[in-house]
């Protein structure tokens, strides 16, 4: 697999290089799919949880022995909140620990050239200091956490929101006019996540689209394509 530093292949590089998008459905995954068709790319591997399940080793080797794909994106998880998690942690590890461990070993076994591996701001400890740099991994108590790779890096706009902004923002966004109620018997989880993104902004990325625009067109898009069919 590729190494960290940036003589390794690129993604964009050529249209037609074999990319496995693994949980190309998810939240996530759906998106960098749409990303890729929006730039051309064309030998996209795609498949279904229920036509392949990633946590079946055996499944995952001859995948990668018949379609050896050269580029692998990992948005495949068990994915909850704090509820889910606090309920049924062993699940949430155990099943997400066999996606890993299976992805990133036929990854290296078959020749991949690079895997990109989607963590969460989760892995770092619940009282990191604020911006979150990369650094803080494993420096203190865990909250519920993933693993991650050779490399990693933050990514984030630089703005914090806080859960009551959030729920005023979408409010306003869906013209709820009704009075937002808070259940403060429900966990709190890390009570601060911004992210330092300085090193992917030294890269040359910046975000494009406000927290709010993103709402805004989200809801547009779902009252046009969920509620109206
Ligand atoms: N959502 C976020 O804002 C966010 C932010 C940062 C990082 N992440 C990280 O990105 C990753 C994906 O998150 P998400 O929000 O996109 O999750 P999601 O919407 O729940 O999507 C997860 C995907 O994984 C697939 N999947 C789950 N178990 C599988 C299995 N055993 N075999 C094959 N496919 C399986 C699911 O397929 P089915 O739908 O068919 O079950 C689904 O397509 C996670 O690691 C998460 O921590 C997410």
């Amino acid at each position: 697999m590729g190494s960290p530093n940036h003589d390794s292949p690129s993604f964009l590089s050529n249209k037609s290089s074999k990319i496995f998008v693994a949980g190309h459905r998810g939240l996530v995954g759906s998106a960098i799919v749409r990303k890729f068709q929006v730039l051309g790319f064309t030998n996209l591997i795609l498949r279904t949880h229920a036509e392949f399940d990633l946590t079946r080793q055996s499944d995952v080797e001859s995948f990668f022995s018949t379609e050896k794909p050269e580029f692998v994106i990992l948005a495949a998880a068990k994915v909850g909140g704090i509820h889910a998690n606090n309920t049924y942690p062993a699940d949430f590890i155990a099943i997400n620990l066999q996606i890993q461990t299976n992805v990133i070993d036929s990854s290296y076994r078959h020749g991949v050239k690079k895997l990109l591996f989607l963590g969460s701001s989760c892995i770092y400890p619940k009282l990191a200091p604020q911006p979150i740099p990369e650094n803080a991994l494993l420096t203190g108590p865990l909250e519920p956490t993933n693993e991650c790779g050779l490399e990693h890096v933050n990514v984030g706009s630089g703005k914090e929101v806080t859960i009551k902004e959030l729920a005023e923002s979408m409010k306003e966004v869906v013209g709820f006019e009704g009075e937002l109620v808070w259940d403060t018997s429900k966990p709190d989880g890390t009570p601060r996540k911004l992210m330092d993104s300085s090193k992917l902004l030294g890269l040359g990325w910046m975000p494009k689209i406000s927290l709010k625009d993103g709402l805004i067109d989200t809801y547009k898009w779902y009252v046009e394509n969920v509620i109206k069919q």
